[in-house]
């Protein structure tokens, strides 16, 4: 008796992916393994890759175009959120992984498998994000993780891959670790495991070196409705539409890298680089909509929920009670926040220069030091005796 009959495993094409076909089916008695690719906008041919699983020995090879949602049903979300880990990571892997888990559970469910499977080690936050989305959208489902398992150096798992026809790496494969998609690149290991160590031009594809960048500024104008990114000066986009194009545009001004010592849940710190153009700018630019449209009380308390959100997100707890809380909270205060936000893009920086909205709260009359002000000057000394109140006590109190 295998560990499970038939099984779904997650497949991006790489070495440990397609290693763990045969592994499933030779080490664990696994009778059926169907592969599952998503397309996430990672830009890579997914047609040899679909090929490659059957000539590994898939009995199935499927792969779903999923950006869509992903843009709309996990990205916004998290835009909506000003989601950004230890404030600076804007979740690009992370926010990833749900839904891979909630297209394998329903592949699962679909074909009659008994367990889905991926290829993540034991060392990283992905395992965490798969196990727990997959459990808590069919907690009847088995979750294999093979690569947890088996122990093998690289050497030991291209070797594993030949006996069963799994062609090695052709050219000398990358020093990098790396993860892609529509909203970012996260690049680790090789010279980029010592923190101390500058990151080579070479790993970067998505944004410009400064040196390359052009030498006048650029100016975009963001539209949002209700929290969400709609268009780009005063063009309707479709997400996917909109999260390419800045990528581009923000990307070409050499915006949008991030290079951190991040805490993953498994305890360990590592060096990360990120990529993200378009989630940068567009959690800057939503976060300075909202401080014209929300009121200061409801500002200062979402950012506690920001925090939370965050973290649980990164920590794998997408499909979870509290993450469905937190955006009943997140989306009743996102009625308002509509409007246009003015970005000025010019050597590595972007600068919000401009917002306005028929929802805003600021008040000219109030703010103004000219003529035109309204604001009850007297008002404020009944006000300060009571505020400062219970101090004034203290003070007195201690002999001040
Ligand atoms: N540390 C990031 C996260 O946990 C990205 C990990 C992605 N993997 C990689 N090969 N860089 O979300």
């Amino acid at each position: 008796m295998g560990r499970a009959k038939k099984v779904v495993l997650a497949y991006s094409g790489g070495v440990d992916t397609s290693v763990c076909i045969p592994y499933l089916k030779h080490e664990w008695g696994v009778e059926e393994v169907i592969t599952l690719a998503a397309d996430l906008g990672q830009g890579d041919e997914l047609e040899p890759i679909r090929e490659k699983a059957l000539k590994s020995g898939a009995s199935e090879s499927l792969v779903a175009d999923v950006k869509d949602s992903f843009v709309k049903d996990y990205a916004f979300g998290a835009i909506q959120a000003n989601a950004l880990y230890e404030n600076r990571y804007p979740l690009g892997t992370a926010l990833a992984r749900p839904l891979i888990a909630k297209i394998l559970v329903e592949t699962a469910e679909k074909y009659g498998a008994d367990a889905i499977a991926h290829g993540c080690t034991g060392k990283g936050n992905d395992q965490v994000r798969f196990d727990v989305s997959c459990a808590a959208l069919n907690p009847h489902l088995k979750i294999l993780a093979p690569a947890r398992e088996w122990g093998m150096s690289r050497e030991e798992t291209i070797a594993y891959g030949e006996k069963f026809g799994i062609p090695a790496p052709v050219k000398k494969s990358s020093p990098y670790s790396i993860d892609k998609n529509l909203l970012g690149r996260s690049i680790e290991a090789g010279v980029l495991e010592d923190p101390a160590a500058e990151p080579p031009e070479e790993i970067y594809q998505m944004t410009k070196a400064i040196a390359y960048t052009p030498n006048d500024p650029e100016y975009i104008e963001i539209g949002f409705n209700r929290g969400i990114p709609t268009t780009i000066n005063g063009i309707a986009k479709n997400p996917v539409e909109l999260i390419e194009q800045l990528n581009q545009v923000v990307g070409n001004h050499g915006i949008g890298r991030i290079d951190m010592i991040e805490n993953r849940l498994v305890g360990i710190k590592s060096r990360e680089i990120y990529e993200s153009p378009a989630m940068l700018v567009l959690i800057q630019a939503h976060r300075d909509l909202e401080s014209l449209t929300l009121t200061a009380d409801v500002s200062h308390y979402k950012r506690g929920i920001e925090e939370t959100y965050t973290q649980i997100v990164y920590n794998g707890l997408w499909y979870s009670p509290l993450k469905s809380a937190l955006d009943a909270f997140i989306q009743k205060t996102q009625e308002r926040v509509s409007g246009t936000v003015r970005v000025k893009l010019f050597k590595g920086n972007a600068s919000i220069v401009g917002r306005w909205s028929d929802n805003s709260l600021y008040s000219p009359d109030l703010a103004t030091y000219g003529a035109e002000d309204q604001f009850d000057h007297k008002a404020a000394e009944g006000f300060i005796y009571v505020w400062g109140l219970p101090t004034r006590i203290w003070a007195q109190q201690a002999g001040n």
